[in-house]
């Protein structure tokens, strides 16, 4: 089998970032290499650049400025970590992806889509996920999942009205690529959700290679 590349998208909140591991291990014991990272992020340059764009003293940070950094994380991550391990066969599972810019730059500080789907296209030299989730919850219920969480930083600071936009962003975006999406709504509990995650990619999976 080639690579199979999954991406998780959703509000602050909603969260990818504890279901990601179970499905990581589910699909291991079913014997599958896989590899888990996040964006922005999994490698030792996008840390640092990710360590930027949460510091909370960076309140200057022009929204172009936000966006080139994202994309840089994103640009080192796909060649250093996800490419390799795609071209090996394995299963790569990512923490948000370019969705997540066309999501919170594009539809939540208006810039130009077109604009950003050009240097999304520069910065992953086109490397599209064959599946991504859209962890769908509401706004007001996932920045409160995350104020209690305490790790309220600079991005989460924006206003209510910016993370109702990025949501709506979200379903516009599904329904562009509806093949591509699959909407799960994360005001399940999280045994819900992990078993939905797991029977989708399963079924992905065996369908692609000829099983199912
Ligand atoms: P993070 O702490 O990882 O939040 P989460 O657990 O919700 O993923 O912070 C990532 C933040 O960066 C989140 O608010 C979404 C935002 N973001 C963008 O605005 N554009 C992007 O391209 C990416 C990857 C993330």
């Amino acid at each position: 089998m080639s690579g199979f590349f999954i991406t998780f998208e959703g509000p602050e909140g909603s969260g990818k970032t504890t279901q990601i591991p179970f499905l990581a291990e589910a699909l291991r014991q079913a014997g599958y290499q896989v590899l888990t990272t996040r964006e922005p992020g999994g490698t030792p340059i996008g840390d640092q650049i990710r360590s930027v764009l949460s510091d909370i003293k960076n309140t200057a940070m022009h929204p172009r400025t936000e966006i080139l950094l994202f994309l840089a994380s994103r640009a080192q991550l796909v060649s250093e970590v996800i490419r390799p391990h795609l071209e090996s066969g394995g299963v790569v599972l990512c923490d948000r992806y370019a969705d997540s810019t066309l999501a919170y730059q594009g539809y939540g500080h208006g810039m130009i889509l077109d604009e950003l789907q050009n240097l999304l296209l520069f910065a992953t030299e086109g490397l599209t996920p064959d599946l991504t989730f859209l962890l769908d919850l509401d706004v007001e219920i996932g920045l409160q999942r995350r104020a209690n969480g305490g790790d309220w930083n600079r991005l989460d600071a924006y206003e209510l009205a910016f993370h109702r936009r990025v949501r709506a962003g979200y379903h516009q975006l599904v329904k562009k690529e509806p093949e591509r999406w699959v909407v799960v709504d994360a005001a399940q509990s999280p045994r819900q959700i992990q078993a939905q995650l797991q029977a989708i990619t399963f079924q992905r999976l065996q369908a692609l290679e000829g099983i199912a």
